[in-house]
């Protein structure tokens, strides 16, 4: 009992270690050591993070996401991110460990960032497609997977995309009935457990969001809706407008230059998309992240470019919630602004009468 009490002291310690170090962000995880950094991250930091449980995947892995907030009395906004729904996206889950370790660190001497998780909560799905991922990570053969792992409907044919499968447009364009393909949609929208696990939980409480953020690689493309050409956004100049103030804040940081635009207008078009059924239920502020690089090393990315990737892409995240969130809560700061001017006029005029 004290032996084996004591042995896990030590492991825990080891393990605070281990995902302290800033070296370990710029490896890339297999995933039971990003499962292992998110209960860390949970016993770290137990006022901010906390790990829900929200679907399983086809080989009944629990899908977990972590909520990273300051707990207030007041009903909060929220934000989502989540990495890793295609497999061989690699640098996506590590651009997610990676934010959340930012954002941890930031709040206690940022002014902003700590108003920031007074007034939202960040919901934050480090690896999505795990048993897509899991499969990657395999062996040389199996790296460049992309889609779930589900059995298709005829033998021999392995995994839907899951990026087809939303219910959004489902099966209009830029995807395959072929279940060998790489975007095979599947049988029907949602008919797989992962997408069906986004749908629910984001689904039952959309009005709460303000930004829906999913982050894929390769391309440097910050993309808005739609992917289906015949459709657009109502709030299309806005989503322009502050993608480009991302592709701006990324520019500055490593000289990367990212590219804005709709699906079709700048990459291909497509359907079934979770942007694009976020933005469906109102998520105003919804975009896909395509990391580095720009087709050298593609899904294979060095992980000597984890550091600047992650950095240039928390940069233009940043943008982006920013404003989301200076736009819902800038009247009641500007209220609160009112109240503070009366008051100091108020304690002005009295020392003039004096
Ligand atoms: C389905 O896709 C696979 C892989 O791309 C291809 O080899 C096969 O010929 C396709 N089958 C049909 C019926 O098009
Ligand atoms: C766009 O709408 C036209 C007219 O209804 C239709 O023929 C076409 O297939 C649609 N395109 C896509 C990509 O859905
Ligand atoms: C890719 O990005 C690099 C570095 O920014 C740039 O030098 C190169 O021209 C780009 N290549 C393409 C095909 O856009
Ligand atoms: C970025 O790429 C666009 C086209 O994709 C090009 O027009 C622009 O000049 C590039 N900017 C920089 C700073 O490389
Ligand atoms: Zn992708």
């Amino acid at each position: 009992m004290l032996i084996s009490g004591g042995l896990g002291f030590v492991l825990l310690l080891a393990a605070a270690a281990t995902s302290e170090r800033l070296d370990y962000y710029y490896k890339y995880h297999p995933m039971e050591e990003i499962s292992r950094w998110m209960s860390q991250m949970q016993t770290d930091h137990p006022d901010v993070v906390t790990l829900v449980d929200y679907g399983q995947t086809y080989e009944k892995r629990t899908i977990s996401l972590m909520k990273i907030g300051l707990k207030t009395d007041a009903k909060k906004k929220a934000v989502w991110m989540d990495c890793g729904i295609h497999a061989r996206e690699w640098i996506a889950p590590a651009f997610c460990q990676y934010f959340v370790k930012e954002i941890l660190q930031t709040y206690k001497t940022d002014p902003k960032m700590e108003l920031m998780m007074k007034n939202m909560d960040f919901y934050v799905t480090p690896v999505l497609n795990i048993d897509g991922y899991i499969y990657s990570w395999k062996d040389a053969t199996t790296r460049l997977w992309r889609k779930n792992r589900s059995p298709g409907p005829s033998a021999g044919c392995y995994g839907v995309d899951l990026n087809r499968n939303f219910d959004a447009n489902w099966a209009t364009v830029g995807v395959s009935s072929n279940c060998s393909s790489e975007i095979y949609c599947g049988t029907r929208p949602i008919s797989e457990p992962e997408a069906q696990a986004v749908t629910y939980f984001l689904g039952s409480r959309a009005e709460d969001f303000l930004c829906f953020l999913t982050i894929h690689s390769y391309g440097q493309l910050l993309l808005v809706p739609y992917g289906n050409p015949n459709f657009t956004a109502p709030n299309y100049d806005e989503l322009m407008e502050v993608g480009r103030g991302a592709a701006a804040a990324i520019l500055k940081v490593h000289g990367r230059n990212y590219t804005v635009g709709t699906s079709p207008d700048v990459l291909y078009a497509n359907s079934g998309s979770s942007r694009d059924w976020a933005r469906q239920q109102g998520i105003p502020l919804t975009y896909t992240f395509e990391l580095r690089d720009n087709g050298t090393f593609g899904f294979k990315l060095p992980e000597d470019q984890i550091q600047p990737t992650c950095e240039e892409a928390y940069s233009g995240a940043l943008h982006i919630i920013s404003y989301a969130h200076d736009k819902a809560f800038n009247g009641a700061a500007a209220a609160t602004a009112t109240v503070w001017s009366v008051l100091l006029a108020l304690g002005t005029a009295k020392a003039t009468l004096l």
